[in-house]
């Protein structure tokens, strides 16, 4: 596609910059008892409003949790549904009980991210995937998250809980339903990597792997197919796409 003035609003550095932020996010676990900035964190829910969402439901609420009893009650139901899960990951367990999942006793700011009452009204795009609410206030997060980190905030996304305990806490109508509690604030430093590949846990998977031409991808070349001999050295973007 040829550049117009039209597609090429962004200046070189301003696109370094979206992606700088996109590899620098972390999911984020330790921070400093440093307050946030009002105006940053009006910033923050501004740009997670703009998300895209199914239909334009905008399905997603935020409860900003001051009360600091709230905030223990918070932290003790993901204490009992870290337990859970250590015991439903078996042999994995006691490595998965020595991992940070929370930050809830440091960060400056919580918030909860909900799915609003009223869902089942919104049909555009969800008749045949009604999970597209779900997908759609995860845009709102990652909006917020890629932002958080530009203003040189860090976030973590808290999704152990049992939704029905969280919903009970905040007294949410009878069909929201709780997505994430977001542990927010100013950290001693970003990690380098994501804590889980520090930790030995997982690592990133290889790209190529998970991309198929016309087809599911295969594990080596990314292209698939019985005779892929010819095309062995390819990758999916030496393949010209009409
Ligand atoms: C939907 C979602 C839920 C998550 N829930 C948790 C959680 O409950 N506890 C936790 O420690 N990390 C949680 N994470 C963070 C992931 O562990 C993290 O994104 C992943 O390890 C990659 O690290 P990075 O975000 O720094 O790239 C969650 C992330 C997402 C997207």
């Amino acid at each position: 596609m040829s550049e117009t003035p039209h597609t090429r609003d962004f200046a070189r550095e301003e696109i370094q910059a979206i992606y700088r932020v996109i590899a620098e996010r972390r999911d984020m676990r330790h921070f400093t008892d440093r307050p946030v900035d009002t105006d940053v964190l009006k910033r923050l829910l501004a740009a997670a409003h703009q998300a895209p969402s199914v239909g334009y439901m905008q399905p997603w609420r935020f409860i900003r949790v001051c009360d600091s009893t709230k905030r223990a009650a918070l932290k003790q139901a993901v204490e009992a549904e870290r337990q859970r899960t250590a015991e439903a990951l078996g042999e994995r367990g006691d490595a998965f009980m020595r991992l940070k999942v929370e930050g809830l006793d440091q960060c400056a700011e919580v918030f909860i991210v909900a799915l609003a009452d009223g869902r089942e009204r919104h049909v555009f795009g969800r008749r045949t995937m009604p999970e597209m609410d779900l997908a759609s206030a995860a845009c709102a997060i990652q909006n917020l998250w890629l932002a958080a980190r530009a203003e040189g905030l860090g976030m973590g996304w808290v999704s152990m809980f049992e939704p029905a305990a969280i919903a009970h806490l905040f007294d949410m109508p009878r069909d929201a339903r709780p997505i994430a509690i977001l542990c927010l604030g100013h950290v001693p430093a970003f990690y380098d990597r994501p804590m889980l590949a520090e930790a030995g846990w997982a690592d990133r998977v290889a790209l190529d792997s998970l991309i198929g031409v016309d087809a599911w991808p295969t594990d080596h070349s990314g292209l698939s197919g019985p005779d892929s001999s010819d095309t062995a050295e390819q990758s999916w973007w030496d393949i010209p796409s009409k």
